[in-house]
């Protein structure tokens, strides 16, 4: 069916308990290929339980997860790395001592298999040189190959976690708010780059800056108390009465740039 092979991610009745308290509640997702689908919702809404959950570093209390039309709910995090879905993860997961160069060289090494052994043979290594820069290229981080991570700005940084993440291959990239304490233009610049580099893959990101949402995101889910409360493109879910309400505390004008 034409539909499933729209679908790349589907939950159904997705629950996750903490003693007793739901966290997230009975979420059906459905993730077209090659969308940006941005997951939204006030502080609390169980968005980063959500993505614990689809990653397996959380087990769900009930509900399934399909990936590629392929129930992935009993899978290790291993396997649904190896699956391809990836998540970029907070600044801490790049090594700050190395290269920028070096930081992806990691991720290439890992997706290719290879062990992330520091005393690998140079000559090994450097096979991972030229595809790591196209790489660094792809998120405009040229310039930056040679410098020490630590040395980044904000921004950048960002950048190279995408890069990293983008060194494993991912079919589906998920993205915990990726411009999360970001001044203007490293917003801008990130929200670009995550255009650019959804072409040929899909992309879940969790995203408070409306801004970003309203100019990427193809869908948006809304979550208030763990459900969804509302989905769909940016011009239905942002007049959506009940998202004003629970997202903005308002029923009146448009959802508002939510900057934290
Ligand atoms: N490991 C945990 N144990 C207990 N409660 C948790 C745990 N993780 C998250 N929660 C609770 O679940 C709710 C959703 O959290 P979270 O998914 O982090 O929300 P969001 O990312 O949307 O801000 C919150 O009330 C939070 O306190
Ligand atoms: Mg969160």
């Amino acid at each position: 069916m034409a539909d499933m092979d729209d679908t790349i991610l589907e939950t159904k009745g997705l629950t996750k308990e903490f003693r007793g308290f739901v966290a997230v509640n009975g979420v059906d997702l459905r993730i077209k290929r090659g969308e940006i689908h941005a997951l939204i919702g006030p502080n609390g809404a169980g968005k980063t339980t959500c993505f614990n959950l689809l990653t397996k570093f959380l087990a769900p209390t009930s509900g399934t997860i399909k990936f590629n039309g392929i129930d992935i709910t009993g899978e290790k995090p291993a396997q649904i790395a190896r699956r391809g879905i990836i998540r970029s993860f907070q600044i801490s997961a790049v090594f700050p001592h190395l290269t920028v160069l070096e930081n992806v060289r990691i991720g290439l090494q890992r997706q290719t298999g290879l062990s992330y052994h520091f005393w690998q043979s140079e000559k090994r290594l450097a096979a991972l040189n030229e595809p790591a820069r196209a790489l660094l290229d792809e998120v405009d981080l040229g310039g930056f190959a040679d410098e020490l991570t630590v040395n980044l700005p904000y921004g950048r940084k960002r950048a190279l976690e995408i890069a990293t993440t983008l060194a494993m291959e991912p079919e589906l990239m998920l993205l915990d708010e990726p411009t999360q304490g970001m001044g203007h233009e490293d917003v801008d610049r990130v929200t670009r780059l995550i255009k650019r580099v959804s072409a040929g893959r899909t992309i879940l990101m969790v995203e408070h800056n409306m801004n970003v949402v309203s100019s990427i995101a193809d869908t948006i889910t809304v979550l208030a108390r763990g459900s969804v409360l509302a989905e769909g493109p940016y011009s239905e879910v942002s007049r959506h009465p009940a998202v004003m309400q629970a997202y903005m505390g308002t029923t009146e004008g448009e959802l508002q740039g939510a900057h934290a």
